[in-house]
């Protein structure tokens, strides 16, 4: 079959404020299409991005997972940007305190901090919950699991935006990006030593399976970069978009509060109709045939997490937000080897902070809303609601 080629370009600032049209266009041209200025493959519909993350013999991301060849340069060997048996030995790290047996212990303080964060804003006659909620609630949660300093935490949301950016092609945001990028390299690898971390911390953890040898005690300051560049930013993204969703459909929100046993599917809804990343790479190590069309080895190879969750052919009216859906297979956490570490801290993070809504309000209303420009995410910029 032939490949068509495309002259949209999806790192244009209208498609990354609202993306969803040019990916109804990508799945309606073929299952792969080539974008020559950027020299990348793109596979857009469900069942071939489903495949592609499932399969990481012939799509590796060993050689980054991100558009340009520049920002690829800075992943390194890390726990995004390696293949097994590499990957294995740090997801072996990485896995166990985030399990959803290990979150347990953190569930009261976690609704804690929301209900602290929610009760203050909700009082308020409006709010904007990307900086007064959102943001401080994931970064409070989060580096406390982690078990950073204090200080350094002010520039986290940056440095992601910037870690984010870089993955892009080589772009005005990736150029500006390399900056804060290299802020956050400094931060992890350097400034940042062992001690500093609390006892108890995930950071720690990476640490210690370093000294008896279960990971390259290299290895171990990129465990840390990884919670920073990824463990945040992204939940960020949902939790704004949740209240976005809600406010936007009243409906929804009635019904969830007439049947809080809705909660879980509503967050999968949420994460499957706006998910934070919306797009990583990799590269095939083979000639591949995805539904019939052959894409060559060595190619750069894009995968539109947030099309796959919009496929017509998977989903019935996938642009209606619909809290009874309950599409548990959507692919905003990615599958297979590589499939979000953090994916249940996430959703724990999401329901702590929707639960103290629930309890507290009746209507969300939003009276203001920008989404942002970010290469690889996907969410606003800002977020003004009101409460009652
Ligand atoms: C709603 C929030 C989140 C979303 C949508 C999200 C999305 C993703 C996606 C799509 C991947 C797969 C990457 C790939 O296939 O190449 C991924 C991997 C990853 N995520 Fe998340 N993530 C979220 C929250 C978190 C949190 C809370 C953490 C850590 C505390 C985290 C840490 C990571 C790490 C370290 C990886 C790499 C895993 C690997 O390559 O094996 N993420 N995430």
């Amino acid at each position: 079959m032939n490949i068509p080629s495309i002259d949209i370009d999806l790192w244009s600032d209208d498609v990354l404020a609202n993306p969803y049209p040019a990916y109804a266009e990508l799945r309606a041209l073929g299952p792969v299409v080539y974008d020559a200025e950027r020299d990348v493959y793109i596979l857009s519909r469900y069942d071939d991005v489903r495949s592609a993350v499932q399969d990481w013999e012939q799509f590796s991301s060993a050689s980054g997972v991100g558009v340009g060849e520049q920002g690829n340069r800075f992943g390194g060997s890390g726990i995004l940007t390696s293949d097994p048996p590499r990957h294995e030995q740090l997801r072996k790290v990485m896995n166990p305190p985030l399990l959803v047996r290990s979150l347990s212990a953190h569930q009261t303080f976690i609704d804690e901090v929301a209900a602290r964060m929610v009760g203050d804003l909700v009082a308020k006659p409006s709010f904007e919950a990307v900086s007064e909620l959102a943001q401080p609630f994931s970064i409070d949660v989060v580096s406390s699991l982690a078990g950073f300093p204090e200080e350094g935490r002010e520039h986290f949301m940056r440095w992601a935006d910037a870690g984010f950016n870089i993955m892009g092609p080589d772009n005005a945001l990736a150029q500006e990006g390399f900056a804060g990028f290299y802020e956050m390299f400094q931060y992890c690898f350097t400034t940042l030593t062992p001690d500093q971390l609390a006892d108890q911390g995930l950071g720690r953890q990476f640490y210690a399976a370093g000294d008896v040898g279960n990971v390259d005690a290299d290895a171990c300051p990129g465990l840390v970069m990884a919670v920073v560049w990824a463990g945040m930013d992204t939940t960020v993204n949902s939790i704004s978009s949740s209240l976005y969703l809600f406010g936007q459909h009243p409906d929804q929100w009635q019904r969830l509060r007439a049947d809080r046993s809705l909660l879980q599917s509503a967050i999968a809804e949420i994460l499957r109709i706006e998910p934070p990343v919306q797009r990583f790479t990799r590269v095939t190590t083979s000639e591949v045939d995805v539904s019939g069309s052959t894409i060559p080895v060595g190619a750069r190879v894009v995968l539109l997490f947030g099309s796959a969750n919009r496929d017509e052919r998977r989903f019935d009216q996938p642009d209606v937000f619909d809290i009874t859906r309950n599409p548990v297979d959507h692919l905003a956490f990615g599958r297979g080897v590589h499939r979000c570490v953090g994916a249940s801290l996430a959703q724990q993070e999401v329901k702590a902070v929707l639960d103290q809504f629930l309890d507290r309000v009746e209507t969300i209303e939003v009276r203001e809303a920008e989404w942002r420009r970010n290469n690889s995410l996907h969410g606003l910029e800002r977020l003004v609601v009101s409460t009652s």
